[in-house]
């Protein structure tokens, strides 16, 4: 008579114990970044989840940490090193800090469009920049991006070189950025993206530069009333692991990981490439003037001289396999 139940009883014990052991070995990885929970690099961290969840049958569950929460990207980049985040989505505007290498890909009117510039990431330069990280206590999962970035200000439509001068400009931490806007005597004064938005507020910066989404999104356009379409510099952006994280991972999981970050990386890509016309759009609806003819090889011209800056420190040859890769 009991046979029965014992036995069901005996099947319900095993699986509830399969339950909790896959609840127990539920990994979460914590995924930081400073835009908010609606941009691009969010679309990219969601797509990245439902991804890891499905090629991991849900063993790795991610928790987003938007909108600076961990700190600003150099903060989180060093938190990586040391292991105390597992993952962030940055520009690469201060991975220059921590790998010299990458600043090549911050130099002024390098790239032509998108596809360009996708092409070159994708490809085998991009590929040995990702192994140049890979020897810093980093862990270079894939190429995203943050877009093509425009100026905004708070003073004056800027159509020209001449426009910008004087304009007390809020520039990433990267060395090639600010010798650029040094050349167009406006004065970079490098900040942290987490202090941005009240930095424009009590106008200790006349203005900034960021991609449209960024502007959009991190409703920047509240606080700025000029957007000029200048597109000075592409900017890449990565998806970056922990080395303490990376090394606790089997071979398997190393190729979930990368796999769910291209996903990541396409679904930026392709909200990138979305907003930068309709969002546009969306800025002028919320009243932002936008100067669309942009003389842009003024603009070129004036920053040319902060190419010598990158070379005189680190050659020519990734500059010259850049420029030859199309
Ligand atoms: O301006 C920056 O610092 C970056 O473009 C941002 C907004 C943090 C995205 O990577």
């Amino acid at each position: 008579r009991h046979a029965l139940p014992a036995a069901i009883a005996g099947i319900s014990t095993l699986a509830l114990a399969s339950t909790s052991l896959s609840a127990v070995a539920a990994q979460t990885i914590t995924v930081g970044h400073t835009t908010s929970d609606n941009s691009h690099y969010s679309a990219g961290v969601d797509a990245f989840a439902a991804k890891l969840d499905e090629l991991s049958d849900g063993e790795f569950v991610v928790a987003e940490h938007p909108s600076g929460a961990l700190g600003g990207e150099r903060a989180m980049i060093e938190g990586l090193q040391i292991g105390t985040i597992d993952m962030v989505v940055s520009s690469t505007g201060p991975l220059g800090n921590f790998v010299p290498e990458t600043y090549v890909l911050d130099l002024p009117f390098l790239f032509k469009d998108y596809d360009q510039a996708r092409c070159v990431l994708d490809g085998e330069v991009g590929q040995a920049l990702l192994d140049k990280i890979d020897q810093h206590d980093l862990v270079g999962l894939a190429w995203s991006e943050n877009g093509f970035r425009h100026l905004t200000n708070s003073l004056r439509d800027v159509k020209t070189p001449e426009d910008a001068a004087g304009l007390k400009i809020r520039t990433m931490e990267n060395e090639m950025h600010m010798a650029a806007f040094r050349e167009l005597d406006v004065h970079p004064t490098p900040m942290a993206f987490p202090e941005l938005f009240t930095a424009l507020q009590q106008g200790t910066v006349d203005g900034q530069e960021n991609p449209i989404s960024v502007i959009l999104t991190g409703n920047l356009w509240e606080v700025q009333d000029h957007l000029s379409l200048t597109g000075h510099v592409y900017s890449p952006a990565i998806m970056l692991a922990s080395p303490v994280l990376w090394d606790g991972l089997s071979d398997e999981e190393k190729g979930w990981f990368r796999e769910a970050a291209h996903a990541g990386a396409e679904a930026t890509r392709a909200m990138v490439s979305r907003l930068e016309t309709e969002g546009v759009a969306e800025l002028k609806e919320k009243g932002m003037t936008v100067v669309e003819d942009i003389d842009k090889s003024a603009f070129q011209e004036a920053v040319e001289p902060s190419y010598k800056v990158y070379t005189d420190e680190y050659g020519s040859e990734m500059l010259d396999r850049i420029r030859h890769s199309d």
